[in-house]
């Protein structure tokens, strides 16, 4: 719930036109909640004295920081971040601290949502890695001799020849933890996956898109057992995560985009 403090409320009226469902208004000089909204919170991040807060349903305001001078990231060092963020297939065994973890995992949660409906859940291994891994694996090798069952979970381009059955460590390749985002929602998963991946690089940390997990549990009981899915439940993406046991020296050379300016 969006509380206004009339106390503190200067009547400037930012809040109510930066509200996207309308639902504030200044009467008699103070900002006031006219109707229910979806919690976006621009009108707690834009009051200038800072007057409005949430409550209820989990949100915390302790979580609001002050944007501050001095916090930008700077165009060129995201590029450059972007272009010099690779998939990491080569893993050192010693697990991200749970401190690491959950700044990625911030990194996901505050990422945005369609509609603001912050449908997005994660299920996070660490030391129960190993045992998701041969899981994982005795699924992926029900699907060596069947070509038909192989390619309704990896439909073509992917082929059988693609997939290293006898290599223990073929979908997460040793990595130490690994993240699945689970979402009835496939593109709210994705972004916050990618800002989670940036975070991870960010603080020196290899990850990997493991898309083979994801197929495969999507089509594996065993599997959706195991990670206690509901029906409605989609493992969207699977981020394999662990210190880089490799350094790249340079970013990589990608096809021309095909960019239609109007
Ligand atoms: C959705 C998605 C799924 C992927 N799945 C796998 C995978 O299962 N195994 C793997 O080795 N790499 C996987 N990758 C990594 C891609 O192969 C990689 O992003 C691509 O080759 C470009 O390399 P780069 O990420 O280092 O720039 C996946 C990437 C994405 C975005």
């Amino acid at each position: 719930m969006v509380i206004i403090d009339r106390e503190k409320c200067v009547g400037c009226g930012l809040c109510a036109l930066d509200c996207l469902a309308r639902a504030i208004s200044v009467e008699d000089g103070r900002a006031a909640i006219v109707k229910g909204c979806f919690h976006c919170g621009h009108c707690v991040a834009i009051c200038p004295a800072e007057a409005v807060r949430i409550e209820g349903g989990d949100y915390d305001m302790r979580d609001v920081e002050p944007v501050g001078a001095g916090f930008g990231v700077g165009a060129e060092a995201f590029l450059h971040a972007v272009k010099t963020r690779r998939s990491i297939r080569q893993f050192g065994r010693e697990c991200p601290s749970r401190a690491e973890l959950e700044t990625i995992l911030e990194a996901g949660c505050f990422s945005p949502t369609a509609s603001n409906a912050q449908n997005v859940s994660y299920i996070v291994f660490t030391e129960g890695t190993e045992r998701l891994r041969a899981l994982a694996m005795a699924e992926l090798r029900k699907l060596k001799d069947d070509e038909q069952a192989f390619y309704t979970v990896f439909p073509p381009p992917m082929s059988l020849s693609r997939v290293h059955f006898e290599d223990d460590d073929f979908l997460f390749k040793g990595a130490p933890a690994v993240i699945l985002t689970v979402s009835p929602h496939a593109v709210n998963a994705a972004i916050a996956s990618c800002n989670m991946e940036m975070e991870a690089a960010a603080l020196g940390l290899g990850a990997l898109y493991v898309g083979f997990f994801a197929r495969l549990a999507a089509h594996s009981e065993a599997l959706r057992s195991f990670l206690g899915l509901k029906p409605e439940d989609t493992v969207v993406t699977c981020l394999a995560l662990g210190p880089p046991a490799v350094e790249y020296q340079r970013t990589v050379p990608r096809r021309k985009a095909q960019i239609d300016w109007r």
